[in-house]
């Protein structure tokens, strides 16, 4: 049941310590990744890498996708809906990987089939033992972040993205001319500390009075650049699925090129920092706040967005490959909160269903 919550959602998003800490669990040896049903050596004939999967999973897809790029593996992450017109072509070297809370989602099915029917090789990420997922790839690996019942997917984002980014290192050692990250030992290091990180985060966030101030808006825009993009489309689907208020996501880079049309003293724009390729998200957030749009950082407090900022969601300073999932957090938050005050059904979005078994 809810327990103490209001909602199943918030109990997710409280829960997502424990869910993490379960997600990694006997993962981590010696500096390594383990994975239990992956053995070094697993992907040795693998040469490049297709993601597919919809929604929040495409998200926590691209996350893990920048990961497997960044290890020097080739990695395309597809839309699962979109595959037929996207994919570019796939030989027994291909590792399309189906990322899939439920592993019942029919576009993310179609997809992996039609890639299977087209020889590559396929695997399974996701939460759900025994799936058809899980059941119809080569492999499976489990997300581990027990049963969500919200129709927003929040714990199981996050799960999803630390179980891609410990496969990202599996496939470092394995793909032939691939490289862990320079600094691996410190990353899973961090890694082990992520569930405290989140623990401040749920424990510390401001995000609800926020969600107070700034629900008297038009839209509410999102942006970030890397990893910290797929983090603000994230933010923008959430906000828009349980709130029913305007919300997009853009890569920070593409507001000047027609966003910032909409943007006035009442579209607050979230920028995340995420101790990458910020930058951008700096130049284009003042782009934005020059046309009176307040801007809010989530990020380190001594983060550069930080100084710019009207508003500021803090997180604790951790190693940049996890920061942007401990922004997620606040937006989930931000999300629930702003949700919450408009009385929404949070845990069955009008329109919405939990797993999509139509294409
Ligand atoms: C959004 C949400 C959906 C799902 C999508 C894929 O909060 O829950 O966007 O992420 O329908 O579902 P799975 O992961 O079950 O394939």
């Amino acid at each position: 049941g809810k327990g103490e919550y209001d909602h199943y959602m918030l109990k997710e998003i409280n829960t997502q310590p424990t869910a993490l800490s379960n997600t990694i669990e006997g993962r981590i040896e010696d500096g390594d990744v383990a994975f239990e049903s992956l053995p070094p050596g697993t992907f040795a004939d693998v040469d490049s890498v297709q993601f597919v999967a919809c929604g929040t999973s495409y998200h926590a897809a691209m996350y893990g996708g920048q990961l497997v790029r960044e290890a020097g593996v080739r990695a395309e992450v597809l839309r699962a809906s979109e595959y037929e017109s996207t994919a570019g072509p796939v030989d027994e070297t291909t590792l399309v990987v189906a990322v899939t809370q439920s592993g019942e989602t029919a576009d993310t099915l179609d997809a992996v089939r039609k890639a299977a029917d087209r020889g590559a090789r396929t695997l399974a990420v996701t939460n759900v033992v025994g799936s058809t997922a899980a059941r119809e790839a080569d492999d499976a690996v489990y997300i581990r972040a027990g049963p969500e019942v919200g129709v927003a997917a929040t714990k199981t984002y996050s799960s999803q993205a630390v179980t891609l980014a410990l496969l990202s290192q599996r496939l470092a050692g394995d793909v032939p001319d691939a490289a862990p990250v320079a600094d691996r030992a410190a990353m899973l290091e961090a890694l082990e500390d992520l569930p405290q990180h989140v623990e401040t985060v749920l424990e510390t966030s401001t995000a609800e009075s926020l969600a107070e101030e700034t629900l008297d808006s038009e839209s509410f825009f999102f942006i970030g650049n890397g990893r910290g993009r797929s983090v603000a489309l994230e933010g923008a689907l959430k906000f828009k699925e349980i709130t029913y208020e305007h919300a997009e996501g853009f890569a920070a880079g593409e507001l000047k090129h027609g966003p910032l049309a909409l943007v006035t003293e009442a579209t607050p724009v979230f920028a995340v920092a995420t101790g990458g390729a910020d930058d951008k998200t700096k130049t284009n957030a003042i782009e934005a706040q020059s046309r009176g749009a307040p801007i809010v950082a989530i990020g380190p407090d001594d983060h550069p967005l930080v100084d710019i900022a009207d508003a500021h969601l803090s997180v604790p300073d951790t190693h940049p490959v996890w920061t942007g999932l401990l922004a997620n957090v606040q937006l989930q938050l931000l999300s629930y909160h702003a949700a919450d005050q408009l009385d929404r059904p949070i845990d069955k979005p009008r329109n919405l269903a939990k797993s999509v078994t139509v294409e």
